[in-house]
Formats: structure tokens, C-alpha cells, sequence
């Protein structure tokens, strides 16, 4: 007697066309039924893909006949009507202009996550990048206090908003639309609903990449807007003694689930060298190069601790801009250029 479980593991042998995952993994697989050797699948994909849905319907069909004791197969694959995908993305699959768009993200606030990205932003932008930061820290953005940008956006006729511009990069953060003291109580869809407006309703332009500061954190809200971005690829900022944590791990495991690459491990706050010159490790040193190694993804480079790095993001001043040579300067420049390569 065939069980669900026999036919799921059989269809787990099906990949999604153009893609590593499988299409039990993804949850394509709505209903089995197995009786008398006769086995029917339901799959429900949830973009309109007429090619994809028939070369899954193929090969389900090819894995379920060659189940023993099976002798009548029928996979029905739906797909959603046009115009009603569930996702804003997956017809059009990119913010229309925009090349790249990377996250970046981290286990936990404070770790230096937005740090990282104004000065990547900056940095790319200074590679002679076109480049667009988008703060989706909707509880915290800092993004506007550390690009110096404090404009509100205009609106264009097209009625979409106009990204402020900070130290040649489109900025556009809830900062931006709320007063100073507004705290934000909003609730997970109405988030996910704003990420959406902030891509599809935000005048963009022509951009190489579009870098987004992801909310602290890798759960569920995470993963979320991991979904809802577009995303090329992601990048996981972390302190060395965070990275031992396994904080790294979950990361890495919150991009695997939405088929987003690894860009790579930033290890910030990574050493901290004393007026005389000496060097000392405050919060240990190496832990994301490890966890990298062990996690079997790019070690992107490490980012000192110094006063000018707090001080340029609470004067909108990155360090990338006022001191491109200085080390923890030179250590962002260096991150970008990996990145822009891997990225092509
Ligand atoms: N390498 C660094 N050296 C010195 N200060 C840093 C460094 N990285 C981050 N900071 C400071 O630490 C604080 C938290 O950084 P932030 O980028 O806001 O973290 P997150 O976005 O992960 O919450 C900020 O005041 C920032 O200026
Ligand atoms: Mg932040």
C-alpha cells in the first residue's frame, strides 16, 4: 500500500524549473490521494508560469509512474489566474530599472546592520555605482540620521515619491514620511504592504543596485519581506562573538528558504585599535570567518570598531565619504568591490 508520505518523497525528486529546491520543499503539493494504484496529486504554483507548471505536471507524472504498484496517474497543476498572483513580483520578478537588489541582515539589532549598509551604498556609489538604500527597519530606520537625509520625499506626477538624495544615493525610509516622534505600531501586513509601496510606488530611476537594510532579526517578519523583496541576494552582518551563536546559521537559513544567495559574512565591530596603536579584540575576532568557512559561504571582509564609524552615522556622515582611507573606510570600499564582482 502506498502512503502520502511514499508519494511526497517521491515528488520531492521534482525540482522547481530553474531552481535547486524541490517542489515539496516549497509546498507546491496541496492534496494526495492514493487508492487501488490509482495516485492523484493537486499542486498549486503560485506564479503564473504556463512552462514551469507544465514540466512539473512531466515530471510528477514520470516519478509517480515508476512507483511500484502504481498503474493510473493524474497531477493537475494549478496556477494563479493572471492578474491575481498573490505576489506583486513574481510576474514582473524585478523592480522595474533596478539591477540588484541586496538585503542586508543581521541576528539582532545593534550589530552595526544599517553601518554596514550606508556605507556600502556609499562605497558602491563611489565605485561609480548607481545606488538606492531602502530602510525596511519600519520600528527603528536610522537610515535617514546616518545618510543625512531629512527631506520629505516629493511626489511626482506619476504620483509615485521621489527618493530624497544623500551623498549620491536614493534614500527612501519610513523616517522619512513620519514625524520625529511617531512611533510606528503597526502590525505585520500592513509592513509587508508599505515594503510593497516603498518598491513598486517609489520612483527608483535607472539603479545598479538597490541595497535594503532588513529589520534586526531572522524570524518570521524577516522572512516575510524576504519574500516580498525581490531580492538578488543577501548579506549577513554580524559581531565575532555573535557568530558563534549560530545567529550566522539562522541567517543563512532564512535566505535558503526564500531561494535568495548568500552573498557573504561581514564581521563588524571586529577589532579596535588604541591611540598607540595596539590592538585589541573587545568582542573576540574571526567568529564570522569561521562560521563562514563552516557554513560554506564568502567571507566578505571584516570592519574595525572605531569612534569616527559611530560618529559619521549620527552626523550623516558615513566614514565611507569622510574618510575613504582611513582602515574601517578602505574595509567597507574593499566589501563593495567583492560584492559588485560576485554580482557581475
Ligand atoms: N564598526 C563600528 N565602529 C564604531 N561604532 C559602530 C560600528 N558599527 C556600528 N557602530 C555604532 O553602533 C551603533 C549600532 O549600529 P547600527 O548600524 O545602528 O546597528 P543595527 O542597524 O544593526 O542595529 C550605532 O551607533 C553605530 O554608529
Ligand atoms: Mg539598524
Amino acid at each position: 500500500m502506498l502512503t502520502q508520505d511514499d508519494i511526497k518523497n517521491a515528488l520531492a525528486a521534482v525540482k522547481y524549473p530553474g531552481f535547486s529546491r524541490d517542489i515539496v520543499s516549497f509546498g507546491l503539493v496541496k492534496e494526495i490521494s492514493a487508492t487501488n494504484g490509482a495516485v492523484s496529486v493537486l499542486m498549486q504554483l503560485t506564479s503564473l508560469n504556463p512552462e514551469a507548471a507544465q514540466q512539473i505536471k512531466l515530471e510528477a507524472g514520470r516519478v509517480l509512474k515508476a512507483l511500484p504498484g502504481v498503474n493510473h496517474v493524474h497531477v493537475e497543476v494549478r496556477q494563479p489566474a493572471a492578474g491575481q498572483a498573490p505576489n506583486p513580483f513574481v510576474s514582473q520578478n524585478k523592480v522595474l530599472g533596478v539591477k540588484r537588489v541586496i538585503a542586508i541582515a543581521s541576528g539582532k539589532g545593534g550589530v552595526g546592520k544599517s553601518t554596514c549598509s550606508v556605507n556600502l551604498a556609499c562605497a558602491l556609489t563611489h565605485l561609480g555605482a548607481k545606488v538606492g538604500l531602502l530602510d525596511c527597519d519600519i520600528y527603528g530606520p536610522s537610515i535617514p540620521l546616518m545618510m543625512g537625509v531629512h527631506e520629505k520625499p516629493a511626489v511626482s506626477p506619476e504620483e509615485k515619491l521621489v527618493p530624497p538624495i544623500g551623498h549620491g544615493v536614493k534614500v527612501m525610509s519610513i523616517g522619512l514620511l513620519l514625524n520625529d516622534d511617531q512611533p510606528v505600531i503597526w502590525r505585520g501586513p500592513m509592513i509587508t504592504k508599505t515594503i510593497q509601496q516603498f518598491l513598486l510606488a517609489v520612483e527608483w530611476g535607472e539603479l545598479d543596485f538597490l541595497l535594503v537594510d532588513l529589520p534586526p532579526g531572522t524570524g518570521d517578519a524577516q522572512l516575510s519581506l524576504c519574500q516580498t523583496v525581490p531580492l538578488d541576494g543577501g548579506v549577513i552582518v554580524t559581531t565575532p562573538q555573535e557568530a558563534s551563536l549560530g545567529v550566522v546559521r539562522k541567517g543563512i537559513a532564512m535566505f535558503n528558504k526564500v531561494n535568495v544567495p548568500i552573498l557573504g559574512i561581514v564581521e563588524n565591530m571586529s577589532y579596535f585599535t588604541t591611540p598607540n596603536g595596539e590592538r585589541v579584540e573587545i568582542f573576540g575576532h574571526g567568529g564570522g570567518k569561521v562560521e563562514a568557512v563552516r557554513q560554506n559561504v564568502p567571507f566578505l571582509g571584516e570592519v574595525p570598531l572605531f569612534t569616527e564609524i559611530r560618529e559619521g552615522g549620527d552626523c550623516g556622515m558615513p566614514i565611507v565619504v569622510s574618510a575613504p582611507n582611513h582602515p574601517a573606510g578602505k574595509a567597507f570600499v574593499q566589501i563593495a568591490e567583492t560584492l559588485r564582482k560576485q554580482l557581475g
